[in-house]
């Protein structure tokens, strides 16, 4: 524990919570803690070897539940699609959905589906997991998503007739517009999703040591690597998913952004309801999901 105070928490036992990039980092100590208060943990995953080791440690620390894991390439929709509806055949009640996998690249490269990676794998599969997780989540009301995005935000700009810069890439940018795009899809789904029972959250982990950075290639790979020398542990940066995954204290709010289990002010092009809009709109139609 980092010094922050401990909130009474929702009782897991029984409840079901999906998450994402729970095999490394902060993902993966927030799916053990959620476990050991009792929850279920649904896991998608891409790598064989590092999700039956992230099981192997989930029923460590909680023997009894039937953890799950499911394959994915989230970078691609149609996979993200695919597991989706795997799961939403499986589970009939979602109690947390916790969106949390994401990367950095140094170089501009396109998915096989012709998007730039960064925006399809830190924003998209957001957008279309939460899409496809609906009804289980409708039928676990009161349930909540948890979105992890980033301080990294804050120096972020959205354009929208370069979307995935395709005119002049920096992988720091890239990065930063994905964050951004956290937090508008954080409002927008709460605002879409008001009255139904489902909250919807994002949250900065803080700058942690973890595997991040490590395959984004050139330059950025080795400073990562050095400024992580500095940085918190995985377990620090878990705590505000693990919060707002349980705590009791955020049962009624949707749509806050979060730091250090405290809501937190966005910079203000993150509070902007028009860009909000019009980034689901424009994901919806890369999704075609309507
Ligand atoms: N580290 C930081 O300082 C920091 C700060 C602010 C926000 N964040 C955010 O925190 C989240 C987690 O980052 P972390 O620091 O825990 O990094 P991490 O240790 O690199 O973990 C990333 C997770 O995402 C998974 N992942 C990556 N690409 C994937 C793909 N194509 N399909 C499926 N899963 C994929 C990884 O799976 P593998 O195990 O297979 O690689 C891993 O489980 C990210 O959204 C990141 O943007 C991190």
């Amino acid at each position: 524990m980092v010094g922050i105070r401990a909130p009474k928490r929702l009782d897991l036992e029984g409840k079901t919570c999906v998450i994402t990039g729970a095999t490394s980092g902060i993902g993966q100590v927030a799916a053990v803690r959620l476990a050991a208060m009792g929850a279920r943990l649904v896991l998608i995953a891409r790598d064989q070897a590092r999700g039956e080791a992230t099981l192997r440690r989930l029923r460590a620390r909680a023997s009894g539940a039937a953890h799950r894991i499911h394959y994915a390439n989230l970078m691609l929709i149609a996979d993200v699609k695919r597991v989706a509806a795997d799961i939403a055949a499986a589970e009939r009640r979602i109690d947390i959905l916790v969106n949390n996998a994401g990367a950095i690249f140094s170089s501009r490269r396109l998915t096989a589906e012709g998007l730039e990676r960064t925006f399809a794998l830190n924003h998209m599969a957001y957008f279309v997991l939460s899409h496809g997780l609906r009804e289980p989540l409708l039928a676990a009301a009161p349930a909540r998503v948890v979105n992890t995005a980033s301080a990294a935000h804050q120096s972020a700009k959205l354009d929208f007739g370069d979307l995935q810069f395709a005119r002049s890439y920096n992988g720091v940018s890239a990065y930063q517009r994905s964050k951004l795009c956290n937090i508008l899809f954080t409002r927008e789904l709460s605002r879409r999703w008001a009255g139904t029972g489902i909250t919807v959250n994002c949250l900065h982990p803080g700058f942690v040591a973890s595997r991040f950075g490590k395959e984004s290639g050139g330059l950025l790979a080795l400073f990562l690597r050095g400024a992580q020398l500095f940085a918190i542990s995985p377990d620090e940066g878990a705590e505000t998913i693990v919060y707002l995954a349980s705590s009791l204290e955020v049962a009624d709010i949707s749509g806050g952004y979060f730091f250090k289990c405290r809501a937190s002010a966005p910079a203000s092009q993150a509070e902007d309801d028009s860009a909000a809009r019009r980034l689901w709109q424009e994901s919806a139609k890369l999704a075609g999901i309507e």
